[in-house]
């Protein structure tokens, strides 16, 4: 073991920095005992009172208010920054330098289920993606008093596309290898204002008091575009954060050389696939439930086997566990995708709110 121990610190502690605070404290006790003694040492939040109360919850030994104080603290090795969408070229030139692990979170890359898929994409049944048909579909931002926050803030493309359609993107390319050019984009902003929120507010601040004054909003609550993969494959992808009645619809459809496949995140612990077996008089798309023959399953689980259900919260254990195997100097979950693959995923993103300006001609995604 290269460390004796890892101190862990997450700084926002948000809707998802209590999913990566919680991650660690489960992240030793999945695949291996060999990890180093994790400590759960720090969580930070500009607001007080979501760090202590996160701090308190998950176990963690002290709060904080200020990022700053988690970068000077001499017993934190490994950091989760959780907080509204940042610079990522600046992020991405510093890591480049830099010796440290440095990691995105693109956490659908954890599921079991989209792993097993991939696995007949790449040597399986299914063989390579002709087509992917994805959609990221919310209803965080339906209703039109849905509170003002991070999300609404910025021009187009840094609504539901960055915030959902970011992950969708990288599903799409797990599957099917980098997309080379975007074209068709639609981006409507149909609620065009949102009541100032008059109280602290984690994620979507369903609940929070609000005020009689209202912010415009000018970016994306739909977002559709379609995009072309390397191996020619073709992508059609649907990012609504005002689906009505869908709370985190993520779910898509390859069609293969070989068959087809699909996923739905409301049923995480299955996916659909048709391959041609058994016999053509009763073939059809049959359910596969997953299980200890998936990867993330055996001692992924505390009940290892079927049926039992699982979901995007273990996704983030399995994501921290990754991330503290690779700081250890172990190399036996697939690593976390570094900083350069989440810029070029700001890349396809930004190719895609090009390709919404243009007159329909495909938009080349820069390497
Ligand atoms: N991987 C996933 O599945 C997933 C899911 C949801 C969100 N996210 C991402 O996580 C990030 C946070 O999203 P969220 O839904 O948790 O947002 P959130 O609004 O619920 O939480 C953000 C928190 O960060 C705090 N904060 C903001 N700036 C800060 C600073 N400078 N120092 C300390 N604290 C600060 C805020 O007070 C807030 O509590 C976003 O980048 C989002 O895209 C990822």
């Amino acid at each position: 073991m290269s460390q004796p121990s890892i101190g862990v610190a997450v700084i926002g502690a948000g809707m998802a920095g209590r999913a990566h605070a919680s991650g660690y404290r489960s992240a030793p006790a999945v695949f291996a005992t060999e990890l180093p003694e994790v400590r759960l040492v720090a969580i930070a939040d500009a607001h007080e009172p979501f760090a202590v109360d996160t701090a308190r919850r998950y176990g963690y030994q002290r709060a904080e208010t200020s990022w700053q104080a988690i970068a000077e603290a001499a017993d934190i090795d490994a950091v989760s920054v959780v907080v509204a969408n940042e610079d990522g070229q600046a992020m991405a030139d510093h890591a480049a330098k830099s010796d440290r692990v440095a990691a995105v979170g693109f956490t659908f890359r954890r599921s079991p289920a989209i792993n097993a898929i991939r696995q007949q994409v790449t040597g399986g049944v299914l063989g390579p993606v002709t087509h992917f048909n994805g959609h990221y579909w919310c209803d965080y931002g339906f209703r039109p008093d849905a509170p003002m926050s991070w999300r609404y803030r910025g021009g187009p493309g840094s609504g539901a596309l960055a915030d959902i359609g970011t992950h969708l993107v990288d599903v799409g390319e797990f599957l099917c290898g980098p997309v080379t050019s975007v074209r068709g984009t639609i981006l409507s902003t149909m609620i065009p204002d949102r009541p100032v929120a008059l109280g602290a507010a984690v994620g979507h601040a369903a609940g929070v008091p609000v005020s009689d004054v209202r912010e415009p909003v000018r970016n994306d609550d739909i977002a559709t575009f379609t995009a072309t993969f390397a191996n020619g494959a073709t992508g059609t992808f649907s990012v609504s954060r005002i689906a009505y009645g869908l709370a985190n619809a993520l779910g898509f459809e390859v069609f293969c050389s070989g068959g087809a496949a699909a996923f739905d995140l409301a049923r995480a612990a299955e996916f659909t696939i048709a391959d041609g077996t058994p016999a053509s008089e009763v073939n059809g798309y049959r359910q596969v439930l997953i299980g200890p023959a998936h990867p993330y399953i055996t001692r992924g689980l505390p009940m290892d086997f079927p049926s039992v259900g699982h979901g995007q919260n273990d996704f983030f254990t399995f994501q921290a566990r990754a991330f503290l195997d690779e700081i250890a100097g172990l190399d036996r979950l697939p690593r976390c995708p570094g900083l350069a693959e989440g810029l070029h995923n700001l890349r396809v993103l930004e190719a895609v709110v090009a390709a919404a300006r243009g007159d329909g001609q495909a938009v080349r995604v820069e390497p």
